[in-house]
Formats: C-alpha cells, structure tokens, sequence
C-alpha cells in the first residue's frame, strides 16, 4: 500500500530486536501457514504453540476468524479486502519478531503476491519468513467442513469462497509443504520442528 501520510519519520529507539531477542534467549521468525478453509492451518497452529509454549519459546498465534473480529473487522473478501487483511497482518507478524517472538499466522492466504508482499517485508528488515503450504485436496476440505461453509459455498449462500467460486494460489516454493490430507498432525508438527530446529530457532 501506498504511504499517505507525510512528514512523518521513524523514530529509532534504544532497544533493538537484537537486545529483546537476547532478553528472551530465542530468535525471532514468523511461521506463515496457507491453504484452503478447512486445510488444518489453525489446528497445526495451536498443536504447535503448545510444543512451543512447552519448550520455553515465546510465541503468538494470529488467525483468520480472530483477526477479522477484531483488527480487520472492517474488510471482507474481495481479493482487494483479502490484500489488505494479509498486509495487516504481515505488519503485525513483523512487530512479533520485532518483540523477539515467533509469530504462527493461520489465514487463507490465497493469493500469491499478498504472501510474497509479506515474505518481502519480513527480508528487508532482515526478518525469517517461514511459509508453511498447508495442502489439502478439496476433497478432503470440503468432506471436513467444520463450519459447514463448503455447504453454504456449494448452495450460493457465501460468494467468492476459496476453492469453490474463488482461487487459491498454491506456494510454488514454500520453506515446508504439508500434506494435512494425508500426514497426522503428530508428523506435521514434527516436521515443523525438524525446520525449526535446521534454522536455529528452536533447539
Ligand atoms: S484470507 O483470504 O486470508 O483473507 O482469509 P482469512 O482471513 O484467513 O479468513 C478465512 C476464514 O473465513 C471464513 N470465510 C471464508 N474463507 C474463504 N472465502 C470466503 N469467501 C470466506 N467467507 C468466510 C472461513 O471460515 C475461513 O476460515 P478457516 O479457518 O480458514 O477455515
């Protein structure tokens, strides 16, 4: 997005990431998850805050349902809504590593440009931006539909639901690609962990 405001200047203080990430005794990263509605982001997000939480490491989860309660409240899912909730989010990912901690953000995500927008946020302050590709087959989404959103999709009741009436953009390159469809959540945090620990995040 565009800069509206001018005469405006940041404001560098005394203490950095790097004196916040010492205090803590961790790094920063965010772990970005995407996939469809239904994939199993936010059910690897929490599984994985607690093996987190249990190990000592500071870590915040963000997700879709929660965020538009509240921060993102006022937009909907146009792609130009959904830009805007990701690039939100992507900054308020970037305050959590800023603050030293592992941010876990479970949202759709489905365009392609709106993840590499925030993967290039992440980079130019030096930041790790860890996507995770949380693939299901829509098959498998939809036969799972928690919320019983697939229904309401397939029925013409919600528009431009994702998969349905609506793209997603799969990772052409993710840091890990799940396969929710296929692995148990056991195996998928397992592997997140494995990255993890490869990337000196976690010990
Ligand atoms: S996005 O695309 O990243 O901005 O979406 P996100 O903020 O993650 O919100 C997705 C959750 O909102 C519900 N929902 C929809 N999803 C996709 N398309 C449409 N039209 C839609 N309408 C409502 C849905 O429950 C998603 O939740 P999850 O947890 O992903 O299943």
């Amino acid at each position: 997005a565009e800069q509206k405001a001018t005469n405006v200047h940041w404001h560098e203080g005394d203490i950095t990431r790097e004196h916040r990430e010492k205090l803590l005794g961790q790094k920063g990263a965010t772990l970005w998850f995407t996939g469809l509605s239904g994939s199993g982001k936010s059910t690897v997000a929490v599984e994985l805050e607690g093996m987190l939480h249990e190990r000592g490491v500071a870590c915040y989860r963000l997700d879709g349902d929660n965020v538009r309660m509240g921060i993102n409240k006022n937009l909907g899912f146009s792609a130009e809504d959904r830009a805007e909730n990701i690039r939100r989010i992507g900054e308020v990912a970037k305050l959590f590593v800023d603050s030293g901690q592992i941010a876990l953000s479970s949202f759709v995500s489905p365009y392609k440009a709106d993840r590499d927008a925030v993967r290039a946020l992440h980079d130019e302050a030096g930041m790790d931006f860890i996507e995770v590709f949380v693939d299901c087959s829509l098959e498998a989404a939809e036969a799972r539909d928690p919320k019983g959103l697939y229904k309401k999709a397939r029925a013409g009741e919600i528009k431009n639901f994702t998969g349905i009436d609506d793209p997603y953009e799969a990772p052409e390159a993710p840091e890990l690609h799940l396969h929710s469809d296929q692995q148990s959540l056991e195996e998928e945090v397992n592997l997140i962990l494995d990255l993890l620990r490869e990337r000196g995040i976690v010990t």
